[in-house]
């Protein structure tokens, strides 16, 4: 996987070499030559790029017959760990899996015997392995890579570092002119710099199937993410399968059958992730963005009224009445058995009023508690009483930020979730100057697509830019992109989202000090080949090719 290809290109269209490859700032609709000459990274193709590298001219072959990847003898984690077994057969097959190994001589270069790799050793360090835990915002995700002849040596204090070692390992592996594998004497010492690192994917506007879920989160393991941000339901469709209300899904969801998520499914998906160090946090966005939940629950939502009378369609969930907060408790009470994490998104984004303005009996609650005509104030009561539900269910929270802007009183512990304003972002200064833990989305809206390489943009976002203290700065643990489901389902969502996410993943991973466009570009040309080559169609960056193409599905 190294990109000798693209040098030989370059080489013959005459641009190697040149200075022109290393413009810093591409425009979008800059001249393509410029975009598209390129050389190669002194990184070799490594996405996100760790955070201490050295990587020498020294190679050794992986030995064809004999690779193995094994647990190191000292290792807390044996052959019981599954997590760890499942993941050595993942990268053996796409370490060597599909080579087409040359039967040829080998090169002047290469010396035979001794310069073979043998093997991968995993040394889990500290006593509790964590392989049967979920992965957590407090997992370490640290490990250190030693490569030498004639085992490689892989230690982290626990499997959560060693399945993100084990990716970078992967991408050190390159084809050599032979067509066999490779991988240059290396030290890599490696760490995240933010712990929540997530893509957030709608399954409400368009049903995406399993199939098509399970591949991200495959492919956000080559990226080193580590949450997927389920925005399982909102006003378009309810797939969500609920053993205590199953009328949710068999009234709301786009088909009854078809189109839901079983708890089976449900189950699945959080396994494949925690296979991966991912955590799957589901969000329930309410009093908004409920249309689908009205179908199933009877009058949880408003009824809107013209004049005096009820104009027969719905506004928010009805936030007066003791019903609702019965059904939420039940319904929150199930959620949290489902899903295994600490955390559930709880939305509260994007309140209409108007609804809640026209219909009576509401004026009268807003009357009796004293809410003059501030009706944030109810959108307020009613969050309140939910945040108290979902607290007696023992989990955290995450919510959008207007709940904050509301002023609703929040736990301690709250993540308060970032979205409105775009690039540079006030409101994480006043989030965190009021002591809450913040992730950043703002910039990261990748449904909104445009023409040029727009992944630019994306990589240079600094998610600490804006004014604070250091005791604020730490309070930002990271962000996530979001893929809004509009205009987006299976046969669109990976090209899209891919590899315009992996500019996130390493904005989120790497060093602050990593932003050489042009270094990044040149490494995440080949990153992007490398995952076509494992199945995902992820989009070019600009003209050029793969040394393996896509093969379609
Ligand atoms: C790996 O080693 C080869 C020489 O064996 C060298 O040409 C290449 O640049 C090295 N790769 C990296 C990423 O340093
Ligand atoms: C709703 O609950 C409150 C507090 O528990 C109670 O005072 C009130 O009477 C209840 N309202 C109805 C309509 O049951
Ligand atoms: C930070 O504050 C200074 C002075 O108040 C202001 O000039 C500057 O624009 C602010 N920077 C950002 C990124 O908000």
């Amino acid at each position: 996987m190294d990109s000798g290809w693209m040098r030989t290109v370059l080489v013959l269209l005459g641009v190697f070499g040149s200075c022109r490859g290393l413009q810093p700032d591409y425009t979008e609709q800059g001249d393509p030559e410029l975009q598209s000459a390129s050389g190669s990274s002194k990184y070799g193709s490594l996405w996100p790029l760790p955070q201490k590298v050295q990587i020498s001219d020294v190679s050794f072959r992986l030995s064809v017959s004999g690779f193995r990847i094994r647990d190191a003898k000292e290792s807390s984690a044996g052959p019981s760990c599954s997590l760890l077994q499942n993941a050595y057969r993942r990268y053996y097959e796409y370490i060597l899996g599909g080579a087409g190994v040359k039967k040829q001589k080998p090169g002047k270069n290469w010396r035979s015997g001794p310069s073979e790799l043998t093997e991968l050793q995993v040394w889990i360090t500290s006593p509790d392995s964590d392989c049967d835990a979920f992965p957590s915002v407090t997992s370490d995700e640290s490990y250190e890579l030693t490569v030498d002849q004639p085992v490689a040596v892989l230690k982290a204090p626990n499997v959560w570092g060693a399945l993100h070692g084990l990716e970078t390992f992967s991408q050190l592996v390159y084809e050599d002119e032979y067509g066999a594998k490779s991988i240059n004497s290396s030290v890599i010492s490696d760490f995240p710099r933010f712990a929540h690192r997530g893509i957030l994917l709608d399954t409400s506007r368009h049903f995406l199937p399993i199939k098509v879920i399970l591949a991200n989160l495959e492919t956000m393991a080559m990226n080193k993410f580590n949450v997927f941000h389920w925005h399982i339901v909102d006003d378009p469709s309810f797939p969500y399968l609920s053993r205590t209300f199953p009328q949710l899904s068999q009234q709301g969801a786009y088909h009854p059958y078809t189109h839901v998520y079983t708890p089976a499914d449900v189950k699945m998906v959080i396994e494949f992730a925690r296979l991966r160090g991912i955590r799957v946090i589901p969000e329930f966005d309410t009093p908004g963005h409920t249309q689908s939940w009205g179908k199933g629950q009877p009058d949880l939502l408003t009824p809107c009224y013209s004049g005096s009378t009820p104009s027969g369609t719905f506004g928010p969930v009805n936030p007066i009445l003791n019903t609702t907060y019965d059904f939420m408790k039940q319904f929150f009470t199930e959620v949290s058995t489902v899903f295994p994490d600490g955390y559930v998104h709880l939305g509260g984004d994007e309140v209409d009023f108007s609804c809640w303005k026209s219909n009576p009996d509401i004026k009268k609650f807003m009357d009796q508690q004293g809410f003059g005509q501030d009706y944030s104030k109810l959108e307020s009561f009613y969050i309140q009483k939910l945040l108290d539900i979902v607290t007696t269910t023992k989990k955290g929270y995450m919510i959008w930020q207007e709940v904050f802007d509301n002023g609703v009183k929040l736990k301690p512990d709250t993540v308060v979730h970032v979205w409105i304003g775009g690039g540079s972002n006030e409101e994480m200064g006043k989030v965190t100057a009021a002591g809450y833990t913040t992730i950043l989305s703002a910039p990261w809206y990748l449904d909104y697509i445009s023409t040029g390489q727009d992944w630019q943009k994306y990589y240079k976002v600094e998610p600490l830019s804006f004014n604070g203290t250091e005791a604020q700065k730490k309070l930002v643990i990271g962000g996530e992109a979001c893929l809004w489901g509009e205009y987006v389902d299976a046969t669109n969502l990976t090209p899209r989202l891919w590899p315009r996410a992996s500019a996130v993943a390493e904005r989120l991973w790497s060093s602050k000090d990593v932003k050489d466009i042009s270094d990044a570009y040149n490494r995440l040309t080949v990153h992007r080949c490398r995952m076509v080559q494992r199945g995902i169609p992820a989009e070019p960056l600009f003209y050029g090719f793969c040394p393996h193409e896509y093969k379609g599905i």
